[in-house]
């Protein structure tokens, strides 16, 4: 197969900042509890009018122009996301078009925090085969939009913003995503979902977790803090055997943002320095199908990535859903 190569990156978050305070104004809530229980000191928040969509082609610029590659040269634009602005037509079929990209192929990815991983790992797979060659891998969230300011136990976790990746072919075979994983449990969706109408509310109860309004993410924080632990820690010991490459090896984790605790117990368990595990939750908050991209454009930036460097993207979400990625860069 081919190589690939992830071209450039992007990232675009609203302007307006959300910190923990401002949130104690609003809900029953403190910045001592925020802080000691997820790591959030601040998020953005989306402004009325701003969409995936805006965010998205922000974020996509930047990578393009990083990436050297024309709008006109995209074959594909994967746009993870759980906040679509409709089911029909998908947003990514707006970005296309708002990028001058048109007739590129365009598809939203469900997968909630899962997504932009999941979309990094199809992306890889179809450069690799030669079916594409240039495709546009977008996570961008408004979240801020599905959540309820009246329940402290989900409103002080989630932020809005986008991130982008150009994903090329390259010469060099080595180059690439090395193993991936993308699973999940269908089971186990009541943990987190999105409710659109009544009919959505579990029969047999979830007690305490439908908060009465629809359109709002629904969570048992302590079910997703247990899985995400257990699952974390199996599914990096699989890719590492699997790949061949020793958490040694790594010089950067990417994982999803969900919580301070979360994360350092999986760093804990790679035996990774904090330098080799990024960790920017404290300024975005969960930002879902973003936030990845956003980490890894904020590394790439920062210049902690280098060429045949091992990276490990990780990622676990509503679904369930779960997913790595490991990269020779
Ligand atoms: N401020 C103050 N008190 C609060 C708040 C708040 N914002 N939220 C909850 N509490 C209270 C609770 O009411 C409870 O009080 P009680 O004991 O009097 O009933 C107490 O704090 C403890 O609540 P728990 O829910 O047990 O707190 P926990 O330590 O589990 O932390 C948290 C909650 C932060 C949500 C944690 O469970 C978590 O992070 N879970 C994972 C969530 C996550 O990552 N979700 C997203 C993953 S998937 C994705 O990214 C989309």
């Amino acid at each position: 197969g081919r190589g690939v190569r992830l071209a450039g990156t992007g990232l675009a978050v609203p302007d307006r900042v959300l910190t923990n305070q401002d949130l104690s104004r609003i809900v029953d809530t403190n910045d001592e509890w925020i802080t000691q229980r997820t790591g959030i000191q601040q998020r953005r928040i989306a402004a009325g009018d701003q969409t995936v969509v805006d965010l998205g082609a922000d974020a996509m610029r930047e990578a393009l122009d990083q990436a050297k590659i024309e709008p006109d040269q995209l074959d594909l634009v994967i746009l993870a996301t759980m906040t679509p602005e409709m089911a029909c037509p998908s947003s990514a079929a707006q970005l296309v078009s708002r990028l001058g990209a048109v007739p590129a192929g365009a598809m939203d990815l469900s997968a909630a925090c899962s997504g932009f991983v999941y979309a990094l790992n199809l992306a890889a797979g179809l450069i690799q085969s030669g079916h594409a060659s240039n495709i546009g891998v977008v996570g961008a969230e408004t979240l801020s939009r599905v959540v309820d300011f009246t329940d402290r136990r989900t409103c002080v976790l989630f932020g809005d913003g986008a991130g982008a990746a150009v994903v090329t072919a390259d010469d060099n075979p080595e180059r690439g995503c090395l193993y991936q994983t993308m699973r999940s449990d269908g089971d186990r969706w009541r943990e987190l979902y999105l409710p659109r109408h009544e009919g959505h509310i579990p029969v047999d109860g979830a007690e305490g977790v439908f908060s009465g309004n629809f359109n709002t993410i629904q969570m048992n924080g302590r079910e997703i803090f247990k899985f995400a632990v257990t699952t974390t820690q199996a599914v990096i010991d699989e890719t590492l055997e699997k790949s061949g490459v020793t958490s040694d090896e790594l010089a950067m984790v990417i994982p999803h943002q969900s919580n301070l605790r979360i994360l350092e117990a999986a760093r804990t368990r790679l035996k990774l320095p904090p330098e080799k595990f990024c960790i920017n939750i404290d300024r975005y908050g969960n930002t879902s199908a973003a936030s990845v991209p956003i980490a890894l454009h904020e590394q790439r930036t920062e210049g902690r990535i280098a060429d045949n460097d091992y990276v490990l993207f990780l990622a676990i979400g509503g679904g369930l859903t779960w997913t790595t990625s490991l990269w020779r860069f």
